[in-house]
């Protein structure tokens, strides 16, 4: 992979930078800036050559949102930064000639423009009209067919910034564990986590699966789970996984009447059912204390963990099995390697990233890089018609 140390000239060069800047941010402030901080290397390094780096990058799903107060939030990391209210255009291209060597302009929301995640031809060369070299550095959209990913790279010659080069070598370094080795896979959506569990029951010794996933296994296995989220998979595809000797799964859960969902005492009123224990109108929020004992103990027994999704419905409090697993993994002293919005979030609520080995800011990209060991937006980095 090419990368930013084989660029030859940088003074004066405009370099357009896609970086992961999909960041939580609330009332108007970033709330957690751990993506912002794995930005800064590449920026730095472009930055003290004297590029001119023009960073682009979406935030939330539909382009509502300003990207105004993460590039203030970068500007709180490195000095220098400055925002741009448009994306693309001639106000934008002599915003880009009259910004200084050294000096960075972050553009603002790529989504605004729907042709972003269309792959738009046209947009495509507008954004590869601001810059004579092309840097990717957003490992977490890798995954994503859109114009910065894959139609950009087409355009201008193009290289892997720090973090990209980084995330490849690690989870690389993750498909091919040192054993007895386990992988943790939580979250929802059985679709989306079909491929990446069939590769890691080929090369992990034990995955477990949580979450709301957890709960597609425990009905796949005949137990009853009352009114959980499940996901309307293909009940052969989640049975024919559940037959490997390798795959575990809860044996107890924290529940509450499904009717409590959502009202103040909820949590108070929970209980843990063992395997199989679940009434018909209850639903899972999380696994249970013999569970999160079970993870423990192979956790202390391994010398690779891999973990990428919540445990429980963390985002609304459930938040005690993800807990405990990051503390297990912290104590371990296993290579561990972890990634997941939620996930990360929960680790660094804990203070315990510093005793991660990798942490990846990717999500859904982790996931489809460790099923199929590449990514369109990284092969798209060797792929320009010249
Ligand atoms: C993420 O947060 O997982 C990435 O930034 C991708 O965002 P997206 O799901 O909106 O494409």
């Amino acid at each position: 992979m090419r990368t930013v140390r084989n660029i030859q000239i940088f003074e004066n060069i405009p370099i357009l930078v896609r970086a992961a800047l999909n960041v939580p941010v609330e009332n108007g402030q970033v709330v957690n800036d751990y993506r912002l901080r794995r930005a800064v290397p590449t920026i730095k390094f472009l930055m003290e050559r004297g590029a001119k780096v023009i960073l682009i990058g979406h935030l939330g799903e539909q382009g509502t949102e300003t990207l105004e107060p993460v590039a203030k939030a970068l500007g709180r990391l490195i000095s220098g930064v400055s925002f741009f209210r448009e994306t693309i255009g001639e106000r934008v291209r002599g915003a880009v000639r009259s910004l200084a060597p050294g000096r960075v302009l972050v553009l603002e929301n790529l989504r605004r423009n729907k042709s972003e995640t269309m792959n738009g031809r046209a947009f495509a060369h507008e954004l590869a009209a601001l810059a004579d070299i092309f840097v990717q550095d957003s490992f977490d959209t890798c995954h994503r067919l859109h114009a910065s990913i894959v139609g950009v790279p087409a355009l201008l010659p193009s290289y892997a910034g720090l973090l990209l080069e980084e995330e490849v070598h690690e989870l690389s370094r993750a498909l091919a564990p040192m054993h007895p080795s386990l992988a943790v896979i939580g979250g929802a959506k059985f679709s989306t986590k079909e491929a990446v569990l069939t590769t890691l029951l080929k090369t992990y010794d034990h995955v477990f699966v949580g979450g709301a996933l957890g709960n597609d296994f425990l009905k796949a296995a005949g137990q009853e789970v009352g009114k959980s989220l499940v996901s309307n998979a293909d009940a052969g595809a989640i049975k024919r996984l559940l037959a490997d000797p390798k795959l575990v799964i809860p044996v107890d859960s924290l529940v509450i009447p499904a009717g409590a969902v959502g009202t103040p005492g909820a949590r108070a009123g929970a209980r843990v059912a063992a395997a199989g224990q679940v009434r018909s109108d209850e639903i899972i929020l999380d696994h249970g204390p013999g569970t999160s004992a079970l993870l423990f103990s192979l956790a202390q027994k391994t010398k690779t963990i891999l973990w990428n999704g919540p445990l429980g419905n963390y985002e609304n409090g459930f938040a005690a099995a993800t807990d405990s697993f990051a503390r297990a993994v912290a104590s371990s002293g296993a290579h561990s390697v972890v990634g997941g919005g939620d996930t990360v979030a929960a680790i660094e609520n804990l203070g315990l990233l510093p005793h991660f080995s990798f942490v990846s800011t990717g999500g859904g990209a982790m996931l489809d890089f460790l099923a199929k060991g590449a990514l369109p937006g990284i092969d798209a980095l060797d792929n320009r018609v010249s």
